[in-house]
């Protein structure tokens, strides 16, 4: 099956430099969002991709593409085909023919239509499929909707088979109150395909050539038309607008939260949750209001995050409390551990069991043993901490000299006083004590304290006065002003005369 999908339009009504179907929806692209399904669907025996028709911003929308295979590897099956001046949909399918085998049926697709399902679409492709005994068809898919402003409109005759698709713009008063929408989404048979597009003409209200009109001229051929509809209505909504997009997302985002809910999960407030990628959660997971996920995040059973925690690309463990404000990226944390308020993992962050981390503690590459602590305000980056560790208030690894990162190693047992600064590379011994204010540029040996401090030392001591301001008096314009001066070193004297008797 050939696999179209229109994406060259500018999409005026966003008002953006970015071309529409860059602008995301849950954290990807909606041509990511179509193309994730569409390369699902054809299955990873296919000959060829799908076909992305480009033109506005083509130059960007090939970047993503390129991009997105990196990490993706069957994304580098889509080609693009250019159409440089975007003249409308049907043009834009044109532009795509020479890329289609017409032994095969082509499925068209359109870059703002993100929500649209493997299911529905494989109900579409079997529905186009010749019936017995009949030719193929050509598939459309349409929606009922209560409020179908901005749709073309499906027209149907008397018997209540499809006439033809009227855009919003070309329709009469009668037209406009049709309810039944066209989604864009079609399979039609490719070789009549091609002959229809030749023929299209721009004569109507926005002088484009609609791809619309060629069901008109399939029922002229004696094409047989059947539709079906998606279950859910959000997977046919386009996103023309900037509140569409807002509108779409929040849709998108209740559903995932429903079935987050469905599998056992506890949301403080469906509605203020955003998962943008994929969330794991084990039974029991509790989630307070305002977290975002990004990436792949996992939740093993009976985490509590507590709220506007983000969290990207990591994996948790069992009974963890993430509380407020945390934002963790490419983390591990082992069960029971303890993080937050206002804690940052960085990538790299590979926590054990029963670890806490504190408020205005940043953690990145760095591995923690079990049972370790930096309960406020340190930086624990390239590190390896043993178990047992206690790393005090205001403790810093420096592990940058400006040009390269060096390690960090604090065995199990270790103590570390409040503001202690480690330059790495270095290491602490199993069981050493750091006495706080070390600042620690050798190794630290085991079992013993280590103290690096200035000697603390107490003088007689005179705290300095505050000297009073100049006070200018202004007098008469002709004379010159002046300044009358009060001697502060005058009342220094006296008040420390005072104080000397
Ligand atoms: C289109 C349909 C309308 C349908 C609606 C569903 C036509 C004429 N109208 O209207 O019946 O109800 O989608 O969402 O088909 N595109 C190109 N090249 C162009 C113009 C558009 O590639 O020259 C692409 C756009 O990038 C977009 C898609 O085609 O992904 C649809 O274009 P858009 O301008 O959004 O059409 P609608 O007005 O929404
Ligand atoms: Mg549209």
């Amino acid at each position: 099956m050939n696999i179209v999908i229109l994406a060259a339009g500018q999409g005026k009504r966003m008002k953006s430099a970015l071309p529409k179907v860059l602008q995301t929806l849950a954290g990807k692209p909606l041509l990511q969002h179509v193309l994730s399904t569409a390369l699902s669907l054809q299955g990873k025996q296919a000959k060829n991709g799908p076909v992305v028709v480009v033109g506005h911003g083509a130059a960007d929308v090939k970047t993503f593409l390129l991009n997105t295979s990196k990490e993706d590897p069957s994304f580098s099956k889509v080609t693009t085909a250019l159409q440089a001046e975007q003249k409308g949909t049907g043009h834009a399918l044109l532009q795509a023919l020479p890329k289609l085998d017409v032994q095969e049926p082509t499925l068209v697709l359109y870059g703002d239509v993100p929500l649209i399902t493997k299911k529905t679409l494989t109900k579409l492709v079997k529905l186009a499929d010749g019936v017995r005994g009949q030719d193929s068809a050509l598939a459309l898919l349409t929606q009922n909707l209560r409020n179908p402003i901005g749709y073309g409109r499906i027209v149907r005759d008397a018997d209540g088979s499809v006439t033809g698709i009227v855009e919003e713009k070309d329709a009469t008063p009668a037209q406009i109150a049709i309810q039944e929408i066209n989604t864009g989404i079609m399979v039609l048979p490719t070789s009549s395909l091609k002959k229809w597009l030749k023929a299209l003409r721009a004569s109507n209200a926005q002088g484009e050539y609609y791809l619309t009109d060629v069901i008109a001229m399939a029922v002229k051929d004696g094409v047989p038309i059947r539709t079906t509809q998606a279950d859910d209505e959000c997977e046919t909504v386009g996103v023309n607008s900037r509140d569409q997009l807002a509108a779409l997302e929040r849709t998108h985002q209740l559903n995932i939260a429903n079935q987050l809910m469905d599998a056992g999960v506890s949301l403080a407030d469906p509605a203020r949750i955003d998962v943008r990628g994929t969330l794991e959660c084990g039974t029991d997971v509790s989630i307070d209001v305002g977290c975002v996920f990004e990436g792949c995040v996992t939740l093993d059973a009976g985490t509590k995050i507590g709220p506007y925690c983000v969290i990207r690309n990591s994996v948790v463990g069992k009974g963890v409390a993430i509380h407020a404000y945390s934002h963790i990226e490419g983390a591990k944390v082992g069960a029971q551990s303890v993080i937050g308020p206002y804690a940052r993992l960085r990538p790299g962050a590979d926590l054990s069991n029963d670890v806490h981390i504190g408020n205005f503690v940043e953690v990145k590459n760095s591995k923690i043993a079990a049972n370790s602590k930096a309960n406020h305000l340190a930086y624990v980056g390239d590190s390896i901490v043993g178990s047992r560790v206690n790393i005090g208030a205001g403790t810093i690894t420096c592990n940058y000299d400006g040009v390269n990162k060096h390690q960090t190693i604090i065995e199990d047992d270790v103590f570390i006083g409040s503001d202690t600064q480690l330059v790495a590379p270095v290491r602490v011994g199993r069981g050493a004590t750091l006495g706080a204010g070390t600042t620690l540029t050798k190794d630290a040996p085991a079992n013993q304290l280590t103290v690096s401090r200035a000697k603390q030392i107490s003088m007689q001591w005179q705290r300095p006065v505050k000297q009073e301001k100049k006070i200018i008096t202004k007098k008469a314009p002709t004379k010159k002003s002046t300044v009358k001066k009060v001697s502060t070193k005058k009342i220094a004297t006296k008040k420390t005369a005072k104080a000397k008797k």
